[in-house]
């Protein structure tokens, strides 16, 4: 039983390694990016929150997340209209840098502009 567990947390660890490596971005050219993307995702200490309209939080989830997210959108594997028009504009590194803002708490909870 114990084998098999360590087993499976190394099959788990070394299928995720690969993906930890891949995000790349940069948060400082995140931040001049992201203004119209702060108007729908409710972020603490931004003014232009929506309390009625249920646009996941994003600030502080994971930038490989983040990544994988903005292309499935861009390409139309995950279905949202406004989605795609915003990710569908956006270059591969450009969506690194965004994801690299937003998985920064540092940079999108305390406003650090
Ligand atoms: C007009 C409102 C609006 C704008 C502007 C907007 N979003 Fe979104 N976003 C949404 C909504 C609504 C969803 C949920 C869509 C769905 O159901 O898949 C979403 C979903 C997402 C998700 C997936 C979150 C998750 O938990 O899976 C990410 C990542 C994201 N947006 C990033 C961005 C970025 C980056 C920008 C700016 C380039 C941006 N959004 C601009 C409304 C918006």
């Amino acid at each position: 039983m114990l084998v098999k567990r360590i087993a499976i947390a190394g099959v788990i660890l070394a299928a995720s390694l690969p993906l930890l490596a891949q995000a790349e971005g940069n948060p400082e050219a995140g931040r001049g990016l992201i203004e119209t993307c702060l108007g729908c995702h409710g972020i603490a200490n931004y003014k232009n929150v929506y309390p009625t309209y249920p646009v996941p939080k994003i600030c502080g989830q994971n930038a490989q997340y983040l990544v994988d997210a903005l292309r499935a959108y861009a390409n139309g594997d995950r279905g949202h209209n406004t989605m795609h028009a915003q990710a569908a504009t956006l270059t591969d590194q450009e969506k690194q840098d965004i994801a690299a803002f937003f998985a920064d708490p540092v940079y999108c909870y305390e406003g650090k502009k």
